[in-house]
């Protein structure tokens, strides 16, 4: 049995209690459920005991000196931070496209150039799968250092089978073996490779037959993703791509929306996606179904940065009820970052959502964006121990100072795994 720990008297202790069951909507949002002088008792992995210090000090009167106690006294104490839209598995990095851009190339003319993803694609069909899991694996720690405990994971840097198999299964072996939680997302449409590009149909004949079941069959993913886009997969594609996906038990999500308006939002809705991704050309329509449906709104504004293109329009995503989580998009090409506080601070910053709401989209609907709400995402009794301490006396002021990490002490599954 593992060691107690005690996290004591934080300045603020951000709960979010009270929404395991559905991501928050609208006014939900900014409730943050924070407990000034506040206290964790954790115990096997698990939260036991959550409040004032001074009450879970009198409870566990008896039993101080068997714990590991951490003091938190000045700092920030919030629910281990989730990322739930990342493509960490891939071989090498992209800085030449960087500096092509920066003088006037766009992201799509390079792909359809041969560059872009079918870049990362050939380096990651390259890499032994050792390399891929070295990688992969540092990355992840980079993960850690800011404060990130959950982090979903793509494939989609193969488009064979061989290659996407190789990286689903570093997934696993990374979920294994590093303290991180992997959630695996199936994303074999993220572009049409050379060879069918003439017959883009006969590809997704392929994901469907083959390649989707196949996943389903070993176990290798909980979702399923596709680049709905115009130039990559229309909507009628991936529509047959998410409803075969459906079929096989993998939960549709869909990059939506991202370059081009192309109602991606509303086939998200009409599909029952756990989540539409990117948003920045959504249609209002589109806005309200996801909505409607309860479709989580997973906003990236580190890729709108990077593309330096103008974000998604969360503000008005809230304000329609949309449920919205905030995420690195981690990747070689459009969001080369590990850093979800600084997303935070550009949720603030060019999407116009408050702090409050930042740190709502980081943990708890983030976790229901990757369909962990009752497991992660907040501080409450029953939960995972995933918690982060950061070294600032208030919440605001993690997207108020940014760019700055400032985590401090993570722990992760009950164990400090980092300080
Ligand atoms: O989410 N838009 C498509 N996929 C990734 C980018 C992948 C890449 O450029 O390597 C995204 O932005
Ligand atoms: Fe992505």
């Amino acid at each position: 049995m593992s060691k107690a720990v005690f996290i004591r008297n934080a300045a603020q202790l951000v709960t979010l209690q009270g929404s395991s069951d559905a991501p928050r909507v609208k006014g939900e949002m900014s409730e943050l459920g924070i407990i000034e002088n506040g206290s964790v008792w954790i115990e096997d992995g698990v939260i036991q005991a959550v409040g004032p210090d001074t009450e879970l000090a009198e409870k566990y009167e008896g039993r101080l000196s068997e714990a590991e106690v951490i003091d938190a006294a000045g700092k920030l104490v919030t629910p281990g931070l989730v990322d739930p839209h990342t493509h960490i598995v891939h071989a090498g990095s992209r800085e030449n496209e960087f500096n092509m851009r920066l003088q006037g190339a766009t992201y799509m003319d390079i792909m359809n150039a041969g560059g872009g993803i079918h870049a990362t694609t050939r380096a990651t069909k390259a890499a032994p799968h050792e390399e891929l899991y070295k990688q992969s694996y540092n990355r992840l720690n980079q993960f850690l250092r800011h404060g990130v405990t959950t982090v979903e994971a793509k494939s989609g840097y193969g488009m064979d089978w061989e290659t996407e198999l190789k990286q689903l299964e570093v997934a696993k072996q990374l979920n294994e073996s590093h303290v991180i939680d992997i959630v695996s997302t199936f994303m074999g449409a993220h572009a049409v490779p050379k060879e069918y590009k003439e017959r883009p149909d006969e590809f997704v004949h392929l994901l469907v037959e083959e390649m989707i079941p196949k996943v389903a069959e070993l176990g290798l993913a909980e979702f399923n993703d596709v680049f709905c886009e115009k130039g990559v997969f229309t909507p009628e594609q991936s529509r047959v791509i998410l409803e075969a996906g459906k079929r096989h038990g993998l939960i549709p999500k869909i990059h939506a929306d991202e370059i081009e308006p192309y109602e991606g939002a509303e086939l998200a809705a009409e599909v029952g996606a756990i989540s539409a991704d990117h948003l920045l050309k959504a249609s209002e329509k589109g806005m309200k179904a996801m909505a409607e449906k309860g479709v989580v709104g997973v906003l990236l504004p580190g890729t709108a940065y990077f593309l330096m293109a103008e974000s998604a329009n969360g503000r008005k995503m809230i304000d329609l009820g949309v449920p919205v989580a905030l995420s690195t998009d981690c990747n070689p090409g459009s969001s080369p970052t590990v850093s979800l506080p600084f997303i935070m601070s550009l949720g603030c910053l060019k999407m116009g959502m408050t702090p409050a709401e930042v740190i709502t989209a980081a943990t708890i609907n983030a976790a229901h964006a990757i369909n962990r709400g009752r497991e992660i995402g907040s501080l409450e009794v029953g939960k995972k121990a995933d918690v982060t301490i950061f070294n600032i006396e208030n919440y605001m002021k993690l997207q108020y100072s940014y760019g700055v990490n400032h985590t401090d002490t993570v722990v992760k599954n009950g164990q400090v795994v980092l300080r």
